[in-house]
């Protein structure tokens, strides 16, 4: 066995460490700050730098633990370089950077959209994941962002196209916020929507039909607005929707999954590749996983969804696609940057 990689992901709202080895994940460790933002209705900067700041050293120590792997047995340092806040990013690159410096290991930047979708070539306990094919498409979509990428091999890839907007889960949010749920509101939209009917209200699919990656979610998030204030202009604070909120969460999230399944299905055809991954937190939803699997069937396509806990922001999946950097002679120095966009 190949020696194993620490990675280190601090680039939004989760302080995380992973040891990873060969593809397997040995251990990876996710603190969330959902409590500490939550009272704000989303993530603040400052606030996310301070709390990484006070945990990495902890979550790090906790990731070697559970991998039974000392300092000493590390063979390699992967940190998510971009794109994420920039407070945020550089305290996972100082801890990094630190670590390189005083055990004399190589370090290597990664790029955090592209390990949401090396994310799918992981392996964890008592679950065997087949191995990619190449070439692939991947969906990333996640609260920051929301892209689909045309994937090479695991490190070759290049964009074919993004919200114009808001990211997919950012709407999520949003309307959720909108229907008085708790931040973040993709999870609770998700079970508000349990026995819903996803046709009660049409709410807006932009783009859908446009024979191109773009993606707009902001409209989908007014039309959510005003069916809520009804055309009157009314009070928010005395919604005038007739539906009841299972009705709303499910019409709001069919149509979020609607754009995602065939924008995604549709690059994958145009692009005359064998393979779908989809990656990223709002890849966690159940109805949108189930949609993408029916359609790709449809449509002849593999599709391959990481495990829920790879899914969202973990450092595994930095790791592992630090893992390969490295193979293939890649070195970052100490002065590795971090770069928001
Ligand atoms: O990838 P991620 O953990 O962090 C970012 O890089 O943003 O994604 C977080 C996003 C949030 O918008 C959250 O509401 C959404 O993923 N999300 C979900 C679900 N679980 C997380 N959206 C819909 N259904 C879910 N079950
Ligand atoms: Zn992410």
């Amino acid at each position: 066995m190949k020696a194993p990689i620490l990675g280190i992901e601090t680039s939004c709202d989760e302080t995380a460490a992973a040891v990873v080895a060969d593809r397997k994940v040995l251990s990876n460790v996710v603190r969330s700050q959902i409590q500490l933002h939550a009272a704000f209705g989303g993530v603040i900067p400052e606030l996310a730098g301070r709390a990484h700041a006070e945990s990495i050293a902890v979550v790090i120590q906790e990731a070697l633990d559970r991998a039974g792997c000392g300092l000493g047995d590390l063979g390699g340092l992967a940190v998510t370089h971009t794109p994420g806040l920039v407070g945020s990013l550089l305290v996972g690159l100082s801890a990094a950077k630190g670590l390189s410096l005083s055990l004399d290991l190589p370090l290597v930047g990664v790029n955090h959209l592209a390990a949401h979708v090396y994310a799918a070539e992981l392996t964890v306990p008592k679950l065997t994941v087949p191995v990619l094919e190449y070439p692939l498409v991947g969906l990333v979509a996640s609260g920051g962002h929301t892209l689909l990428l045309r994937f090479e091999d695991p490190l070759t890839w290049t964009e074919l196209g993004g919200t114009v907007d808001d990211a997919a889960g950012e709407c999520l949010d949003k309307t959720a916020a909108l229907l008085g749920l708790p931040y973040p509101g993709g999870p609770h939209l998700e079970k508000a929507a349990a026995g819903g009917n996803p046709a009660a209200v049409a709410f807006p699919r932009s783009l859908l039909h446009e024979r191109t990656a773009r993606m707009s979610f902001s409209g989908l998030k007014t039309a959510v607005l005003y069916h809520l204030k009804g055309q009157d202009g009314g009070r928010m604070d005395r919604p005038q929707a007739r539906e009841g909120l299972a009705d709303l969460a499910a019409s709001i999230q069919a149509a979020v999954v609607d754009v995602l399944v065939g924008k995604s299905v549709a690059a994958a055809l145009r692009e005359g590749v064998g393979t779908l991954v989809a990656g990223g937190g709002v890849t966690a939803n159940s109805a949108l996983r189930g949609r993408l699997a029916e359609r790709c069937k449809e449509a002849g396509l593999r599709l391959v969804v990481p495990p829920m806990a790879l899914c969202t922001d973990n450092a595994a999946m930095i790791a592992g696609l630090g893992s390969c950097l490295l193979a293939a002679g890649r070195r970052d120095g100490l002065d590795l940057e971090a770069v928001p966009t």
